[in-house]
């Protein structure tokens, strides 16, 4: 009994970890390099840290990030290992923090957030030198320039929301 409840709490991400789930539109752009960049960052600061990410639509259910994301993420040697997902009800009790991108995908989660569920939803950009900040979507871009800022900004404000963490 006692084993079984020592390797559940390891492999669980219930216990002490801290819980976060980044989500953008499609999670192909956005959110798969906050995720990965920030479970990088907080592995760097010995954060304990669960970390996934989701989108507000299905639409690329189980594809890799976009390549320009890829290229993005290897060019600055941060791993990454993520499908995309749609979010569910049940994110907004698993997980203590819920990050969106822009305006649009934080009216989404506002509104699809079930009433008495424990998730803050916040705006990743709150943690950027300038509160509000918005990490625009890369996705209609013609080339790699607007993944790079993506990653940038992500590395600011994964920094910025560590140190709040850290407290
Ligand atoms: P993301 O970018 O929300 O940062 O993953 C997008 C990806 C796909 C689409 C829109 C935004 N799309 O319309 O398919």
């Amino acid at each position: 009994m006692f084993l079984l409840t020592t390797v559940r709490k390891k492999f669980d991400m219930a216990g002490d970890k801290v819980n976060v789930l980044f989500v953008c539109l499609g999670n192909i752009c956005r959110s798969p390099i906050a995720e990965a960049v920030f479970r990088q960052e907080a592995k760097k600061a010995g954060l304990d840290v669960y970390v996934d990410s989701a989108g507000t639509i299905n639409y690329h259910e189980g594809k890799k990030p976009d390549s320009r994301g890829q290229k993005t993420l290897n060019k600055h040697g941060v791993e990454w290992d993520h499908r995309a997902r749609e979010i569910t009800n049940a994110d907004f009790d698993k997980f203590d923090y819920i990050f969106g991108k822009d305006e649009s995908n934080m009216s989404d989660l506002k509104g699809m957030q079930p009433r008495g569920s424990k998730a803050k939803v916040l705006l990743f950009g709150d943690y950027y030198s300038t509160k509000g900040k918005i990490i625009r979507d890369p996705y209609y871009d013609s080339g790699d320039a607007g993944f790079e800022q993506c990653y940038q900004e992500c590395l600011v404000c994964s920094n910025g929301f560590i140190k709040e963490l850290q407290g």
